[in-house]
């Protein structure tokens, strides 16, 4: 991809040859009509743009969007508390606003009363999903169909990185987008709610490589592979009336202790070969691991303490979707990477569907001496909305 506008020289400037072609060479026609030389004519190009800016995820629909699209690049999870004494009309107004500002925003228009409208016009597939969490169905007087996550032996959970009444997940191919959409959604929330913490995260950019290819987290593992594709996401994500449900956990990677193992050892931690993602039972990535096989030493090619062994799920409505992100912020003072997963799953009913998974991790998976969760959230993902109307109004209106 050529993102460069090509060069245009101060010959073809001054005889106006270039002006046609690039239709915005600034005071170049000036000075071709008068003939006379002024100082450093500056070569401006029509901005250019390209597929990845300009393109847009449709906002409106019965189900919200930033759920089953193949996930951006970069993301920031926004989990609010809401001020004391917020009842269900001030939720009806902000999630009003909240909503207007994400129906333009991801349409590559400015919010109302922008004050970056120019920030605003590449939207790199910009979602903005909305998530309520256990309090706002309590300032709201409505029963919640969430219930905060029991208590697992591994967790070592931080305030400051769960829990939430509101969450607005933001996903955009660009870091810039993000950033402009989380500002001036901020803006217009807090007169009602306050930042309870924001996590950060990127994946592969696009172009880096193949849309349909598994990308590698920050451990180094192809990570997606078993996640339900096409046809395999309604059952497993999407209830009659277009919602779904989220969990949110941040877990801390030990990526120096992981570093120290063997390639066999990670793929015995795991399941899968490290390069193929093959489960250690087959030879291509996407074969199915057979937990019936046995390796040359008479054990179980799939050890039964991998984490492929254990989160396994047949049933395609038991099964999760994961929408991992990395995070990797400042290092400690002695170096040491703060790093992990800010682990997204997506399902129609957190209790059925994630806590025995988690559960059945939590008892017995060898990846646990690696990793450790200390953030832990939960989240209704109600059904999307039409136009002129704004996402939570079948709850609060
Ligand atoms: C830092 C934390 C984690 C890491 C590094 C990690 C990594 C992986 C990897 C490399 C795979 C194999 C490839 C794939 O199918 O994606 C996998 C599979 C899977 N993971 Fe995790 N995972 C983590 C946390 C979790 C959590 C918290 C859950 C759910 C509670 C989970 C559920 C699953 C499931 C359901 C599969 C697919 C198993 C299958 O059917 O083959 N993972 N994970």
């Amino acid at each position: 991809m050529t993102a460069r506008p090509s060069p245009v020289s101060r010959r073809r400037l001054l005889t106006g040859a270039a002006v046609a072609g690039l239709g915005a060479a600034a005071g170049a026609g000036t000075v071709a009509a008068t003939g006379q030389e002024t100082p450093v004519p500056v070569a401006v190009t029509q901005p250019q743009t390209f597929p990845t800016g300009t393109a847009a995820v449709a906002f409106h629909g019965p189900r919200q969007a930033g759920v089953a699209e193949d996930p951006p690049a970069h993301a920031a999870f926004v989990a609010f508390t809401l001020a004391a004494g917020t009842d269900r009309r001030a939720l009806g107004r902000m999630l009003r606003l909240l909503s207007d500002d994400a129906a333009r925003l991801t349409q590559g228009e400015p919010a109302l009363g922008d004050t970056d409208a120019t920030l605003a016009a590449l939207p790199a597939r910009l979602t903005v999903t909305f998530g309520f969490g256990p309090g706002l169905y309590r300032a709201a007087g409505r029963p919640a169909p969430i219930a905060d996550l029991p208590k697992f032996r591994i967790d070592r959970l931080e305030r400051r990185w769960s829990g939430g009444d509101l969450l607005l997940q933001i996903c955009a191919d660009d870091p810039l987008t993000v950033a402009h959409t989380q500002r001036m959604l901020i803006k217009d929330a807090r007169p009602f709610a306050a930042i309870r913490w924001v996590q950060q995260g990127f994946r592969r950019s696009p172009g880096v490589q193949a849309p349909d290819h598994t990308q590698r987290n920050v451990l180094g593992q192809l990570d997606g592979t078993a996640n339900p594709r096409g046809p395999e996401i309604d059952p497993a994500v999407w209830n009659e009336d277009g919602s779904t449900t989220l969990v949110v956990r941040r877990i801390r990677a030990e990526i120096e202790k992981w570093d120290m193992l063997s390639v066999s050892d990670k793929e015995n931690a795991v399941g899968r070969r490290l390069t193929s993602g093959a489960p250690l039972s087959g030879h291509e990535e996407h074969d199915k691991p057979d937990f019936t096989t046995v390796d040359q030493s008479g054990l179980p090619a799939m050890p039964d303490f991998s984490h492929v062994t254990r989160a396994r799920v047949e049933d395609p409505t038991q099964k999760i979707l994961r929408r991992p992100y990395n995070y990797d912020d400042a290092p400690n003072a002695a170096g040491l990477p703060d790093a992990g997963l800010i682990f997204a799953s997506y399902q129609r009913d957190i209790a059925r569907q994630y806590v025995p998974i988690q559960q059945r991790l939590a008892d017995k998976d060898l990846l646990n001496e690696w990793i450790t969760p200390i953030g832990s959230a939960v989240f209704a993902i109600p059904p999307g909305c039409t136009e002129g109307s704004w996402i939570g109004a079948g709850l609060l209106s």
